[in-house]
């Protein structure tokens, strides 16, 4: 019987090999984006940038979006570089309220280092990274991604451990990143180098209603150490450029401008509950890990193209990367990451209600 659309056949899939998507790459093997190449200075330092006031763009945004898709009716037809400081604005809350987005055959990566950065400070002062690389022409903001032949010293950190880690960027700076931008410059070959992303909302939200008010009010304390002590096996090569982060942030926080509640902790910086016994954080910190990696209902994966660019709200997500591709290939990419509010612990309610305006739960008697 030939296969229908509802029998399963055990043929192999031949037309797997031909929807492969091939990126641009140079015939002679050399960087598309030869001015992002990643520069290590052991020798650099830089001063942390202090407590500063911030007011989320998002707040002043037109919740109707007419200046982000002023020459779109979706976002495809947007192009960032082109966007006034109204249409940012916009940019910040559509982020805060979808999580991720992912623009595609954007000009980002070709308008120049200091466009880039006027246009990523306008949702906060830029980060710069405490081991990171950044480009050898200067702009140490300029966080580079890359992985290839030439320089495998990032594939090599994840040596005889998975790659895939969930995180918030940076949670332990006192001020957490918010409106964050990836642009890619040079993916793999064939496919592949995607990131993955989840929704910290909904991985609240999931949680039953008496759960969620065990787990407001706690706060847990975030370092890099891992981070750091990684780096640190690069010896003489090590870049150190501030001292270690740790910091104390409420386990549950509020979006400042959505006032959404979501679940602020990752395996990758996130350390212990304060106030538990050893015993009792490492019980509760692997629920939440394993609650954050295994729901696939609320994650998505971003595949990249060339001219992507993934804008997405560090403080309603957590993401990984993968290292899904041969080793050896090259994928190259900038991040810029604004630093935003101090985290905004959500207030433990007594009787919200919730439960009971849960359709799917309170239908299933689980109120
Ligand atoms: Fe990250």
């Amino acid at each position: 019987m030939a296969p229908s659309a509802t029998t399963l056949s055990t043929e192999a899939p031949q037309v797997l090999a031909t929807k492969l998507v091939t990126r641009t790459k140079n015939a002679d093997g050399s960087a598309l984006y030869p001015d992002y190449l990643p520069f290590y200075d052991p020798l650099e330092k830089v001063e942390d940038l202090g407590e500063f006031e911030h007011f989320d763009p998002g707040h002043r945004a037109d919740p109707q979006l007419p200046n982000l898709l002023a020459t779109a009716t979706k976002i495809d037809g947007v192009q960032l570089s082109q966007l006034s400081p109204a249409g940012l604005d916009e940019l910040a809350l559509m982020a805060a309220k979808r999580g991720a987005l992912v623009f595609r055959n954007q000009d980002f990566g070709d308008i120049g280092f200091e466009r880039q950065k006027e246009i990523v400070r306008h949702f906060g002062p830029l980060h710069i990274h405490g081991w990171a690389p950044h480009p050898a022409a200067g702009s140490e903001e300029h966080m580079i991604i890359y992985d290839h032949i030439d320089d495998l010293r990032v594939r090599k950190s994840w040596k005889g451990r998975s790659p895939v880690q969930w995180h918030t960027d940076q949670s332990p700076e006192p001020q957490t990143p918010g409106t964050t931008f990836i642009c890619m410059l040079e993916s793999p070959a064939a496919a592949g180098g995607d990131t993955l992303i989840s929704s910290s909302v909904q991985a609240f939200k999931s949680l039953s209603p008496r759960f969620r008010k065990r787990l407001e009010g706690l706060t847990a304390i975030h370092s890099n150490n891992d981070g750091v002590a990684q780096e640190l096996k690069n010896g003489n090569g090590a870049v150190m450029r501030r001292a270690q982060l740790e910091q104390e942030h409420p386990v549950v926080i509020l979006h400042p401008v959505t006032e959404e509640k979501a679940l602020y902790v990752n395996p990758v910086y996130t350390k212990r509950i304060v106030g538990f016994d050893q015993e009792e954080s490492d019980y509760l910190l692997k629920f939440l890990f394993d609650h954050i990696a295994k729901r696939q209902d609320f994650q998505c994966r971003v595949r990249y193209e060339a001219g992507t660019v993934l804008v997405w709200d560090q403080r309603v997500t957590n993401h990984s990367q993968t290292l899904d591709y041969p080793a050896g290939e090259r994928r190259h990419a900038f991040r810029l990451t604004p630093l935003a509010n101090k985290p905004i612990p959500s207030m433990v309610e007594k009787d919200d209600g919730e439960c009971d305006k849960d359709f799917a739960r309170a239908s299933l008697g689980l109120c």
